[in-house]
């Protein structure tokens, strides 16, 4: 590290003489100038930590010459050499060039060497104070890019995380749309079963306030709960209960855990696939195929139980004739006692006196999603499988409705059903 440089200016050379021989031996290199105008110009080339000046001088005084470099270099130490006579005039004029010390002539040398080298440490400590400060700064500035940067970090990867579970969900409901559909393939009878034991699950789940994962779970497995029947021969999964022998009986009571196989299969499908297997459980114990006992059968399988039994009834018109949803509930508590849960029970209840009770069947039909046409009014609200009204009851499709309902079929395709009124035969297209 170089040497801290001292200035000292005083128009009468000896007075410099002696001022450089008294600072002799002060860690510094000195030098000297016998003009306030060059020493200007030499602070202009060279940082001075310290500036010992004459106050009386022709060119101009020591307390302006001081001002001037308190402007360029306001760092320096400066001290003012003046005849003790003059102080008094020369205090202001000292002030305004922001001398720290001031000496008065004659002076004593150990008094100069003292005033330099406290300048010295004071201008040492300035600096020193200066580059903490800078470097404080510094990392400060460095912390925030830091930061940006974490933040920009924790960002990329939340969009990736975000992209990897669409993906994965988008994947999850390939595989239960592909299971669906093979059950629709099929028998029709099934597959159109599931989709409406879904719809009643969902509202039935909502007055239990069932939501999240477990709604998501509970309306996959209603879908696919009788997947185990593919493989049944069509002879005996047409028959009705009573009328099935022993050993057909027997063969039917395998589908919930041939269902639960197939349906554990997919991954992340582990809950639905108990719900499957679990759907003809009664609370008395005296179902199948484990034979569990009231609280023992999941919620979500007591609830495809009711609902299951609900549509059977309402819609099986092999076996009931034009029934409406009030004698439909009416055969389900008939059948209740010892078999569904009186709190699902109670729900569906609520259900059929405030929403199936005002559709009238034969009012309106079911269709597939994409069989939605402009014109169309809907009997039902269209929601998606999360529940989020997608359009309202009454609702007269137009073009943009069918296109709203087909960017919901690639984001959320649970649940492919919509109702809609019937057209009125005087009304009817020719
Ligand atoms: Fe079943």
């Amino acid at each position: 590290m170089s040497r801290p440089k001292v200035l000292v200016v005083d128009d009468e050379t000896g007075v410099l003489s002696a001022c450089a021989r008294a600072l002799r031996r002060v860690e510094a290199d000195i030098v000297t100038s016998d003009s306030p105008m060059r020493g200007l110009e030499m602070t202009h080339a060279d940082e001075f930590a310290v500036i010992v000046s004459d106050q009386r001088m022709p060119e101009m005084s020591g307390a302006q010459f001081l001002e001037q470099i308190s402007h360029t270099s306001p760092d320096t130490v400066r001290v003012i050499l003046t005849g003790y006579a003059d102080i008094n005039l020369a205090m202001d004029a000292i002030n305004r060039a922001g001398v720290s010390r001031y000496l008065t002539k004659p002076w004593n040398d150990d008094d100069l060497r003292c005033v330099v080298t406290q300048g010295l440490e004071q201008f040492a400590l300035v600096r020193e104070n200066r580059r903490l400060q800078e470097l404080t700064r510094q990392q400060n500035e460095e912390l925030l890019q830091l930061n940006a940067t974490l933040e920009q970090r924790v960002e990329e990867r939340t969009a990736d995380i975000n992209r990897l579970n669409t993906d994965l969900r988008n994947s999850l409901l390939g595989s239960i749309r592909v299971l669906a559909e093979l059950t629709e393939m099929h028998s029709k009878v099934i597959g159109s079963h599931g989709q409406r034991v879904a719809g009643i699950c969902r509202r039935l789940a909502a007055l239990l306030n069932i939501s999240g994962g477990d709604l998501v779970q509970l309306e996959i497995a209603a879908i696919l709960h009788d997947i185990g029947k593919i493989g049944i021969p069509a002879e005996i999964a047409r028959k009705r209960d009573a009328a099935l022998t022993a050993q057909e009986r027997a063969v039917m009571e395998l589908h919930p855990a041939r269902g639960d196989g197939i349906v554990r299969m997919v991954p992340n499908l582990a809950m639905a696939a108990t719900l499957v297997r679990h759907h003809h459980e009664r609370l008395d114990g005296r179902g199948y195929p484990d034979r569990l006992v009231g609280d023992q059968i999941p919620l979500g399988s007591r609830i495809i139980a009711v609902a299951s039994a609900y549509d059977n009834i309402l819609n099986s018109r092999e076996h009931f004739e034009n029934v409406t949803p009030a004698q439909a509930l009416h055969v389900v508590e008939q059948l209740a006692p010892g078999r569904f849960d009186p709190v699902v029970m109670e729900a569906l209840q609520r259900y059929v006196s405030t929403e199936a009770d005002s559709i009238q069947q034969g009012a309106e039909i079911e269709i597939r999603l994409r069989d939605l046409r402009v014109g169309m009014m809907l009997s039902r609200e269209l929601r998606t499988s999360r529940g989020v009204l997608l359009l309202p009851k009454n609702c007269v499709m137009n073009a943009e409705h069918l296109s709203r309902v087909k960017a919901f079929q690639q984001s959320e395709p649970i649940v492919d059903r919509a109702y809609v009124f019937r057209p009125a035969v005087n009304n009817a297209q020719p």
